[in-house]
């Protein structure tokens, strides 16, 4: 578990004022620098999260052979000098995921597609997270994989298959509604022999499906929904660089916290519009948030939107158990909002939020309940009655950067402070948080600057 930092949010002084632009998309700065490193010839990227988590996935392919040129000190521009397919050497040691679930599920599909054993590992939080999803389909296909409780658990050891012969192509039914089993699947499926078929219960974020063809690998999706992968046997670098949209559920903080606090008006710059990372903004508008679509564009291909937000009395809604997949890192926040709207909120067939970087089901109705929330755990979801928050509390975000968060938001709107320990893994996905939030007005900082530096713990270096 990330632990430590200390923050110290609210009550809001002020409503919220002004324009900000959130940092690059966590799913999508993932999947750029492993396409990235996997082509032939060299890959521009700008709008790079320069968060942990995406600096694991980087470092990991350095550990591997791949030469990474960081284009500015901020870590958002890079060059990634691609090795090809079959051109990764074997790392000297275990491979780190960190925090990021997205970095070793989406690895496991790159590595079983390798030629040399490679060993993953992460923090004490991922290392208690599921990854029978991913290592069961990999098995399928050929690669021997070990692990923790029969392969489920990190440290995985994932060998090749046998020499001299590919990964075979799977068609693989999804039990979970997961981007990353999906995702793990197509790349696995790169290296394989024939057509692979990924099989969702409920469509998933589909930066993967999108980003292939960029690099010269198609990727069909049928009138059913099934997405079929051919390999072409190579990616191409493309001609042009790979830009990346601000991260939605970056902005999602901030569009709660102007919702929620009066006399705020907000616009949110080129954020990412992929409707399958939108839940989050159908269910705040559906709560009658006020939500205004300006300059709508394409980034590669990818829909991009400024979100002008301005502030709004909010109510309770059932989320539409469609919705969930389309939200599922959004829900801490969305919890704090039901906690200050006006009637009931409630949330079904949600388990899957139990085995984020933390139960965000319990973490969250544990912090709720201490600032003063009424809200009742379910097994697959919660229901809040919303009211007020006294605050005048400590919480604990248990190393869960998006609880960590989503408590800043609810503290703006309490009567008074909450202390939010444990809150350094904000540096995973949004080392600006802090800064950015005091910029457009919110009444947030670091206790000390212990939190505030977290997010430089995880450079990536070309240096072993
Ligand atoms: C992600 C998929 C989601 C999401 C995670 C990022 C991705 O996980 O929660 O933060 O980039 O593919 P699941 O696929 O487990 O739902």
């Amino acid at each position: 578990m990330n632990v430590g930092g200390i923050l110290i949010a609210g009550p809001a002084k002020s409503a919220l004022q002004g324009s900000v632009t959130v940092p690059g998309d966590k799913s999508m700065s993932h999947r750029a620098v492993m396409l990235a490193s996997l082509a032939d010839g060299m890959t521009e990227i700008h709008g790079f999260l320069p968060g942990e988590d995406n600096l694991a996935t980087a470092q990991m392919f350095v550990d591997m052979g791949v030469t990474i040129d960081w284009l500015n000190d901020e870590k958002t521009s890079l060059r990634v000098h691609g090795v090809g397919l079959h051109g990764l050497t074997q790392p000297k040691a275990m491979l780190d995921a960190g925090n990021s679930g997205t970095c070793v599920r989406l690895m496991t599909g790159v590595l079983a597609g390798q030629s040399f054993t490679t060993t993953m590992t992460g923090d004490a939080s991922l290392c208690k997270r599921p990854m029978k999803r991913v290592v069961d389909p990999v098995r399928k296909m050929g690669a021997e994989v070990e692990g923790g409780d029969g392969g489920n658990l990190l440290p995985i050891t994932i060998q090749p298959a046998a020499t001299g012969h590919p990964l075979k192509a799977i068609h693989h039914i999804s039990e979970v509604a997961s981007a990353q089993v999906k995702s793990c699947v197509l790349l696995a499926g790169l290296f394989a022999e024939g057509e692979t078929t990924v099989v969702e219960p409920r469509p998933t974020r589909d930066h993967t499906e999108r980003m292939l063809p960029l690099f010269g690998q198609p990727v069909h999706v049928d009138d059913e929904g099934v997405i079929h992968l051919n390999p072409t046997g190579k990616l191409t670098a493309p001609k042009q660089p790979v830009h990346i949209p601000a991260d939605p559920s970056s902005a999602t903080f901030f569009a709660v916290a102007a919702s929620l606090i009066e006399g705020s008006d907000i616009t949110l710059e080129r954020i990412g519009m992929n409707p399958l990372r939108h839940g989050w903004s159908r269910i705040l508008v559906d709560m009658h948030a006020k939500l205004e679509l300006e300059n709508e564009g394409q980034v590669g291909e990818e829909a991009v939107a400024d979100i002008h937000i301005v502030s709004q009395k909010l109510a309770g809604v059932h989320v539409n158990p469609a919705d969930v997949p389309d939200a599922i890192d959004e829900f801490p926040v969305l919890f704090a909002a039901a906690s200050l709207a006006d009637g009931v909120f409630e949330l079904t067939e949600a388990e899957e939020l139990r085995v984020k970087e933390s139960d965000r089901i319990a973490v969250m109705a544990k912090a709720l309940m201490a600032a003063g929330a009424d809200i009742e755990e379910r097994t697959d979801g919660v229901r809040i009655v919303g009211g007020r928050l006294q605050g005048g509390c400590t919480v604990d975000a248990e190393g869960d950067h998006r609880i960590a968060m989503a408590m800043a938001v609810a503290a703006q709107c309490a009567e008074a402070e909450i202390i939010i320990e444990n809150a350094a893994a904000i540096a995973t996905s949004f080392p600006d948080f802090v800064p950015l939030a005091k910029q457009l007005g919110m009444n947030v900082d670091w206790k000390d600057d212990a939190g505030a530096g977290a997010g430089n713990a995880h450079g990536t270096s070309n240096h072993e």
